[in-house]
């Protein structure tokens, strides 16, 4: 039975990108464009932070969120690490993630030094589960003048940061309410999520920062790159200042007021983002229409697809399917990654990570079983597709 799944997966995805040899997880979509405005940069001698494209960039980011403001930087990780500094984030500091994720937020939150605590997700979009939210919180912490104590460690819990999964929105306005009531920031890790929206408002924008990724595998890219997003001018103003090294500016002289970070993103990358935003929603489209193809092969043959929340839009990043158990999941990803099609399964969860095993978490009932029956298959906009009408 699994041999013939597999069989007509790999006859649906050949079937699909009739045209590549090489099937790929997710690969980005490059035009003409793309290069003439990465040409424009080189003549322009203008490359690096100062050039012009980075603030244009960042002003097509700002309004295609509906977001005040944008700070461009070198990747999601150092856009949430700079998002945990901005919000005074430190040794004494707890922040809540979730496990089922990639690493980055982890590893932000302890790059200040801060503890990770983690959170379990929902079953039907992967993202953080506001019960089990609301559930850790109310067992085991107390507010003490506005501030939310953890009672079994002592410190502060002071942000949590919600990943809206493999592009698909997670319960976002849920979760903002609970932090809200318990006093705690909310970042969105939006890095997968670019063009994604929860009733018309972009994902990212409903806490008091969101982050997005351009790295070469999200749905558009800069090569390498992040955005903060925020509605607020004094995190925008103190994000922007401790991502430029915080050099206040001067016309020659070099005066830095803190310790700050060399995070902004050069203008090639910028460059390349521009252009690439003027695709976007032609790759939605064709994305959407890559997971209704999905969706009906996980219908016909009794698998479980990961589809958009009601109420919601989703990108389609990468299109998952949940299998019944480890064995058919396993038997999956080496018969297909063994025909040349890419595909992978979910991250290992971060509480089985070595340098994450000793932190605080919940009982992560959904996060264990999902680690073991999630499969995210090839999910680029098809050549064929995109370029048909060139
Ligand atoms: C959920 C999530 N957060 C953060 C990141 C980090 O993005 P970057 O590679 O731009 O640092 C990624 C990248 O894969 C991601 O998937």
């Amino acid at each position: 039975m699994t041999d013939k799944l597999n069989k007509k997966f790999i006859d649906c995805v050949r079937s699909i990108y009739s045209k590549e040899e090489i099937i790929a997880l997710h690969r980005p979509i490059f035009d003409k464009i793309d290069k003439i405005n990465i040409l424009k940069t080189i003549d322009s001698n203008f490359v690096s932070t100062a050039g012009p494209f980075v603030e244009k960039f960042e002003k097509k980011i700002s309004n295609y969120t509906n977001s005040s403001y944008a700070v461009s930087t070198i990747n999601a990780t150092s856009a949430i690490h700079i998002a945990l500094k901005v919000l005074g984030i430190g040794s004494e500091d707890e922040v809540i993630a979730q496990s089922f994720s990639f690493v980055a937020a982890a590893n932000a939150i302890t790059y200040t030094g801060a503890k990770p605590i983690f959170i379990d997700i929902c079953k039907d979009d992967l993202g953080l589960n506001p019960s089990s939210l609301e559930s850790f919180l109310e067992k085991n912490t107390y507010l003490d003048n506005g501030k939310l104590i953890n009672k079994f460690s002592r410190k502060k819990i002071s942000c949590c940061i919600a990943t809206h999964i493999y592009g698909h929105p997670c319960k976002i306005l849920k979760i903002k309410e609970i932090c809200e009531r318990y006093k705690i920031p909310l970042i969105e890790d939006a890095a997968e999520s670019l063009g994604s929206f929860v009733a018309k408002k972009h994902t990212g924008t409903f806490g008091k920062i969101g982050v997005l990724s351009f790295n070469g595998n999200k749905i558009i890219t800069t090569g390498g790159g992040g955005m903060l997003i925020t509605d607020s001018e004094r995190i925008y103003r103190k994000a922007k200042h401790i991502a430029s090294t915080a050099k206040i500016p001067h016309k020659y002289e070099y005066i830095h007021d803190t310790t700050g970070y060399n995070y902004r993103l050069p203008s090639l990358n910028a460059a390349l983002g521009y252009s690439q935003m003027e695709k976007l929603n032609k790759i939605i489209k064709f994305k959407r229409k890559l997971s209704k193809i999905y969706n009906d092969f996980a219908n016909e043959n009794d698998i479980k697809f990961i589809k958009e929340p009601f109420g919601t839009r989703s990108n389609y990043w990468l299109n998952t399917f949940v299998f019944k158990s480890l064995k058919e999941r396993n038997s999956f990803l080496e018969n297909t990654n063994k025909n040349g099609i890419m595909t992978r399964p979910a991250w290992r969860l971060m509480h089985n990570l070595k340098m994450y095993k000793d932190m605080a978490r919940d009982d992560m009932k959904n996060s264990k079983i999902l680690e073991k029956r999630v499969v995210n298959i090839p999910s680029s906009v098809p050549n064929n597709w995109y370029f048909k009408d060139k």
